[in-house]
């Protein structure tokens, strides 16, 4: 593995941090074969999300928002966590302390062994109940009604137990981010654009607060020039490479 070049002051901040949160978007599930939002070939591209990921959308064309839904958790239980999930998921034990925040919803840094995940945006992996807020799995809703959101026993409609445009994320893991990006040594900013708030005001957060910022992205976001480390690679190829140099900087006693 080619070796990465770091100042003596950034590998020293690397050696005595003790808190890491890895900070991820769309484009870290890219090569697990998942579209981003934005971008060349991104969801956004040909569809509004006023259309699919509103309530109002929801309200009134729930067939649609939920075939949708049903089309993309499919995609997401086919797919295989990358190389960057498997990396983010080893580093996790091997780091005083280290989290994943993540917009994403579909599941894959679980599967990946990750077990500290704050799902900012919910999750695709189950869904619930637009009227009475109860939940099931996503599989089995989707099993029982591929073309029409099942009827929860409350008469509701059964929805992803996502987070859509206009809703507000859940409050205590906004919370909870807010305080580890606080508190963070390291974030590391994977394959985000950065553009979606109140989930992107992390990483300004972070930067405020002290943490050095590093950030794995093939494109520049708002965020870039904050960076002490920038990867302009793919995710499955940067991270793996940046966990290594972590490593090598902490065994530097
Ligand atoms: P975006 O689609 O906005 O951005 C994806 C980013 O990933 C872009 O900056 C790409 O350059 C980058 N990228 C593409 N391929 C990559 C790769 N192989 N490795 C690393 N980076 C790569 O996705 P998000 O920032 O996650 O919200 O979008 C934020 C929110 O907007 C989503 O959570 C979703 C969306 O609308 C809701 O649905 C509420």
């Amino acid at each position: 593995m080619e070796a990465i070049e770091i100042s003596p002051e950034v590998a020293e901040r690397i050696r005595r941090a003790r808190r890491a949160v890895f900070f991820t978007g769309a484009g870290v599930s890219r090569e697990s074969g998942l579209a981003t939002f934005r971008g060349d070939g991104g969801l956004w591209e040909s569809r509004r999300p006023e259309e699919l990921a509103t309530p109002q959308a929801f309200a009134r064309h729930p067939d649609t928002v939920w075939r949708w839904y049903a089309w993309r958790f499919h995609q997401a239980a086919a797919a295989e966590p990358n190389p960057a999930h498997l990396a983010i998921a080893s580093f996790e034990g091997r780091f005083p302390s280290s989290l994943v925040v993540t917009q994403n919803v579909d599941g894959l840094h679980r599967r990946a062994g990750s077990q500290r995940i704050l799902e900012l945006h919910g999750t695709l992996v189950e869904a619930t109940c637009h009227s009475c807020g109860r939940r099931r799995p996503m599989g089995e809703a989707v099993a029982q009604s591929a073309d029409a959101p099942p009827r929860c026993p409350c008469g509701g409609l059964f929805r992803p137990a996502v987070v859509w445009f206009g809703e507000a994320l859940p409050p205590a893991v906004l919370a909870d981010a807010h305080e580890e990006a606080q508190r963070a040594d390291l974030f590391v900013s994977i394959g985000t654009s950065g553009v979606v708030y109140p989930a992107a005001g992390l990483i300004e957060v972070a930067h405020r607060a002290g943490a050095l910022l590093v950030e794995v992205n093939p494109e520049p976001t708002p965020f870039s020039s904050l960076a002490a480390l920038r990867f302009a690679e793919p995710a499955g190829l940067a991270v793996p490479r940046l966990l290594e140099t972590i490593e090598r900087c902490r065994s530097q006693a």
